[in-house]
């Protein structure tokens, strides 16, 4: 009824490592890019995985794993990022010298390596271009009957799709000696955000959820009706939802589930739930709402929520249970400022 439903048939995947830098960041990382084919046909649906891990760590490491907006090239300035082809305008287009690091400030991979932990990306547009019709240049064009051209009402959308990628993501670094594949802290930030918390609610292997206003379709309320409506996502995102969705523009009321219970499929993981002040769009009162209803499942699990039902002060996480929550000041973004909580919350929630 929201996100449709994932195929259980997994196809023939296979990976290939396609480079690895010893010297990446300085010395400060190992850089190493990896083709994960979705079929047996190197030509259909591949996605590249970039992943950075810390030079010094000589056991495995945690790693961050999370989608990017706009292509690996733009995580870290880094000479050494294979250039992608990315989607224009529904146009695949090989992406330029100058978008490198374009957004560096909201990866912060320096601070993530330091820190001990390694991080890997993926640029979403591999698993499924995001725009309506990009189907077609996508994983579940490998799942349509044959002659089938539409999705069938309650099969998976782009979303869906997304979050499949996270897993196959997964499926990669349960076999790369350098990650500790057990700890596996997924992160995704708005529409990525989304996709996220539906991947974690399926996929136990995420051993840590951080939502990054992931907004209403994600950890948000549909119910709280304050944020962006259904109508808004099904009209500027069609694609994003399953058929099903549709029915539920302007009946938020009657969706037969809502984002306290996305969330609740994560417990007893640890999840940490963030806001900006300035995001009205992903209405943090519904974000923190929720993460307070979600609680209650993590209670019935043995495990302390949130702790709380009273929205903290700006800039004032709270953490001392399994869910964290925290709104900054500022508007829709990932900074420096939300990745210092993330770090501190994987490593107290990984000890
Ligand atoms: C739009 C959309 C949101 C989404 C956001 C993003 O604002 O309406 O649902 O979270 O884009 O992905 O940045």
């Amino acid at each position: 009824q929201v996100y449709g439903e994932t195929p259980s048939a997994k196809p023939e995947i296979h990976f290939r490592v396609t480079s690895t830098d010893e010297h990446a960041l300085n010395g400060a990382a190992v850089r190493k890019q990896v083709t994960v084919f979705f079929s047996k046909d190197e030509t259909g649906p591949r996605m590249h995985l970039l992943v950075y891990s810390p030079s010094k760590s000589r056991a495995r490491v945690p790693v961050f794993l999370g989608l990017n907006f706009s292509g690996n090239e733009t995580v870290n300035a880094d000479p050494g990022i294979d250039l992608p082809e990315i989607w224009i305008k529904g146009q695949k287009t090989k992406a330029e010298e100058k978008a490198r690091g374009s957004s560096a400030q909201q990866w912060q991979v320096e601070k993530i390596i330091s820190r001990g932990f390694a991080l890997a990306t993926v640029y979403c547009g591999d698993i499924e271009p995001d725009f309506a019709g990009g189907m077609e240049f996508g994983v579940r064009k490998l799942f349509l009957q044959p002659g089938q051209t539409k999705s069938a009402d309650g099969q998976w959308g782009t979303l869906g799709a997304w979050a499949w990628g996270l897993s196959r993501a997964a499926d990669y670094l349960e076999t790369d000696r350098s990650i500790d594949s057990k700890k596996i802290i997924l992160i995704g930030h708005s529409r990525l955000g989304k996709a996220t918390l539906w991947s974690a609610a399926q996929d136990a292997r995420f051993r840590v959820v951080i939502s990054n206003e992931s907004g209403v379709g994600g950890a948000s309320l549909y119910r709280a009706a304050t944020g962006e409506t259904i109508e808004h996502l099904n009209t500027a995102f069609p694609h994003w939802f399953c058929v099903n969705f549709h029915q539920y523009t302007g009946h938020p009321d009657r969706v037969p589930v809502d984002g306290n219970l996305l969330l609740a499929l994560i417990a007893p993981r640890p999840l940490y739930v963030a806001s900006a002040d300035q995001d009205h769009t992903s209405d943090p009162p519904a974000e923190f709402l929720s993460s307070v209803e979600a609680s209650k499942v993590y209670e019935l699990l043995g495990k302390r929520g949130l702790g709380t039902d009273k929205m903290p002060p700006l800039n004032q996480p709270i953490m001392t249970g399994t869910v964290a929550y925290h709104v900054r000041d500022g508007k829709h973004d990932v900074t420096a400022f939300d990745w210092d909580q993330y770090l501190a919350f994987a490593k107290l929630q990984l000890r």
